[in-house]
């Protein structure tokens, strides 16, 4: 099935044709810059921007930078605080016309990873962490997803929230060597492993392209592989999503 699969980031809002049961993308990946401040409505802008730019009429698929409980945003970490509360795949799809199914960023990309990419058929716990604005999670056990696990927002041991010391943002922002903000991420990774033992964790977003130049810092004992998709995973898995959950309601 072809699905608009779409990443809506802190940094830029992707979308691209993709054909659901390979994984594969059908059309070029287009980026809008993500609108300042990122309100639904010019969140929504952006995604009729994207169905345009893609000549789009059928189903698509959002990853969200947040909580998303059945539908309804919960928080809003890197977005505007307008959202919460706001349920938002109906919001999408009464703006676009087209309908809208969503659901956490780092959720899709890692179902996309499971089904298609670095955890193709893996067994026991999988860790997919997403590295961009936020730190974005998703926790699977025999290939089950646990929906929401945000522990991007967890708190290492001297009180600092895990996403406002190891994320892609805060290593340019404060400029850090790959050395230095590979120390960091390995901090957050060896807390998530003394809390979850994961048999295998995958590493998404920007950063996960340069895993040669931190993978040194790395200690958890359990492989750590980058995402196959990279930043496309986001795209491909909310496409799955939607599909998913159109496969549901049919
Ligand atoms: C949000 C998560 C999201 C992550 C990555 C965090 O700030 O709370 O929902 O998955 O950023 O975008």
């Amino acid at each position: 099935m072809k699905i608009l699969g779409i990443d809506v980031g802190g940094a830029g809002i992707k979308g691209a044709v993709i054909e659901t049961t390979t994984g594969e993308l059908l059309s070029e990946r287009i980026r809008i810059e993500s609108p300042r401040p990122a309100t639904p409505e010019a969140v929504g802008i952006t995604v009729q921007a994207l169905i345009d730019q893609h000549h789009w009429s059928g189903p698509i698929g959002i990853g969200f930078p947040a909580a998303i409980q059945h539908g309804v945003v919960r928080t809003a970490a890197n977005i505007d605080p307008a959202f919460i509360g706001l349920s938002v795949a109906d919001y999408f799809s009464k703006q676009t016309g087209c309908p809208v199914q969503v659901a956490n960023d780092a959720d899709v990309a890692g179902l996309a990873e499971m089904r298609f990419g670095a955890a193709k058929d893996a067994a026991g716990v999988v860790l997919v962490v997403t590295i961009g604005t936020g730190l974005g999670t998703a926790l699977f056990s025999d290939g089950h997803l646990l929906p929401n696990t945000e522990l991007g927002h967890i708190m290492l041991d001297d009180g600092l929230v895990a996403e406002r010391y190891a994320s892609e943002a805060v290593r340019d922002t404060q400029q850090l060597k790959w050395k230095d903000w590979g120390d960091r991420l390995n901090r957050y990774l060896v807390t998530m492993e003394k809390l979850f033992w994961p048999d295998l964790i995958v590493l998404g977003g920007g950063a996960s392209k340069k895993l040669h130049k931190f993978a040194p810092r790395i200690t958890v004992q359990a492989p750590v592989v980058p995402a196959q998709f990279l930043n496309l995973a986001g795209m491909i898995g909310a496409a799955l999503f939607a599909e998913e959950k159109l496969g549901a309601t049919r």
